[in-house]
């Protein structure tokens, strides 16, 4: 599949549920309305869908949330889905979690075919992770990257950079991920979704994470393109690689490989813009996948450019009215 500028959409990333088991504050307000269950695909239209985009084309799937790990029965789609990794017609299945099930679904995972995970981790202090997942405890996360490492996935840590948070911890990051054999990325907040505090509060560049890490360690800049929004160096201390994505200060946009498709079949072409196809009726229109591979074309057709979030100091308003939830990032 090619969009109108000539780059191929070859990565799908599936937001499987809008709910999670935790309300991240720059994520969620506390008080959410979630989905009702009649607008949710089932596992097997799921299932359906993902096979329509891997037979256009798609290589990568990923799968996020919400939590992807608290759907009921989620598995069952996960082990569905690593049979196009044994026909050879994905590369890749991963999942974007927070780490809170992987103690019970580590194991599961590898079998599915799993090889890598994205943890969402925003630091090591126990208290401040209450503080800042509201429900979640660490403790329990870390059991889970135990486990995650003990069924053989390869783990990144995903960490937002939270001004007055978490911004005198980042050191301590560093060299516990690469005492682990983690992966780390520091995250940009992204102004998504009305969350009640004021996001402009807890945005922190990461040119200055960037400042800060270089006092302490020397950050070789790594030529590694995985298509996605990060960008790459190795720590010559630890060996260790921490990528930056940095939505805010950096445009990556013109290399952009992906979609997002919502857990009621809403395709996004881009998570900074509005514009989406809806996939849910074509698919439950007819039994065969035609109308929805159709659909999914036409969509394509119209992935635009790039995004232009904004932090807009004035009004306060989030650039992007969806909740990050809604399309797991
Ligand atoms: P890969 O699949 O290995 O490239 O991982 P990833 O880092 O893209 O995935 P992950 O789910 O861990 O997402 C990390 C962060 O990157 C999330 O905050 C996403 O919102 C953000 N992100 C991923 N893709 C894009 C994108 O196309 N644009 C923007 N602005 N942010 C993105
Ligand atoms: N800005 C930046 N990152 C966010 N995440 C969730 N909400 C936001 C936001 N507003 C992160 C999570 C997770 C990843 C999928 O997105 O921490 O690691
Ligand atoms: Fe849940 Fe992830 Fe949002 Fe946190 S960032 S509330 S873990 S979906």
């Amino acid at each position: 599949m090619r969009d109108p500028f000539g780059r191929t959409v070859s990565y799908l990333r599936v937001s499987v549920t809008d709910r999670c088991d935790f309300r991240c504050v720059y994520c969620m307000s506390e008080d959410m309305t979630f989905l009702p269950k009649k607008d949710v695909l089932s596992l097997e239209e799921l299932d359906r869908l993902c096979g329509a985009f891997v037979r256009l084309g798609v290589r990568k799937l990923r799968l996020t949330g919400g939590e992807p790990l608290v759907r009921r029965n989620i598995m069952w789609l996960i082990e569905r889905l690593g049979e196009h990794l044994k026909t050879g017609d994905l590369d890749e299945l991963t999942v974007t979690t927070n780490g809170s099930q992987l103690e019970k679904l580590a194991d599961p995972l590898y079998a599915a075919g799993v090889r890598r995970i994205n943890v969402s981790m925003d630091t090591l202090d126990p208290g401040k992770f209450t503080a800042i997942t509201r429900w979640g405890k660490l403790d329990k996360v870390l059991a889970g990257l135990d486990a995650a490492e003990k069924a053989g996935l390869k783990i990144k840590i995903n960490a937002v950079a939270l001004k007055g948070v978490n911004d005198n911890e980042f050191h301590d990051m560093v060299a516990w991920a690469g005492e682990c054999g983690y992966d780390l990325t520091f995250i940009e907040v992204m102004p998504m979704g009305d969350i009640g505090p004021q996001r402009s509060d807890q945005y922190l560049p990461l040119s200055m994470v960037r400042a800060q890490l270089q006092e302490r360690w020397t950050l070789e800049d790594l030529d590694l393109n995985t298509g996605g929004p990060a960008r790459y160096v190795r720590v010559r201390e630890t060996g260790g690689r921490i990528g930056f994505i940095t939505p805010m200060t950096h445009n990556f946009c013109e290399s952009c490989n992906r979609v997002r498709l919502t857990c009621t079949g809403t395709l996004y072409m881009c998570l900074g813009q509005e514009d989406a196809a809806d996939l849910r009726a074509p698919l439950r229109a007819s039994e065969s996948d035609e109308a929805v591979e159709r659909a999914i074309l036409e969509a394509i057709d119209r992935k635009p450019k790039g995004h232009d979030f904004i932090i807009d100091r004035r009004t306060r308003k989030p650039a992007v009215g969806r909740h990050m939830s809604v399309t797991g990032g």
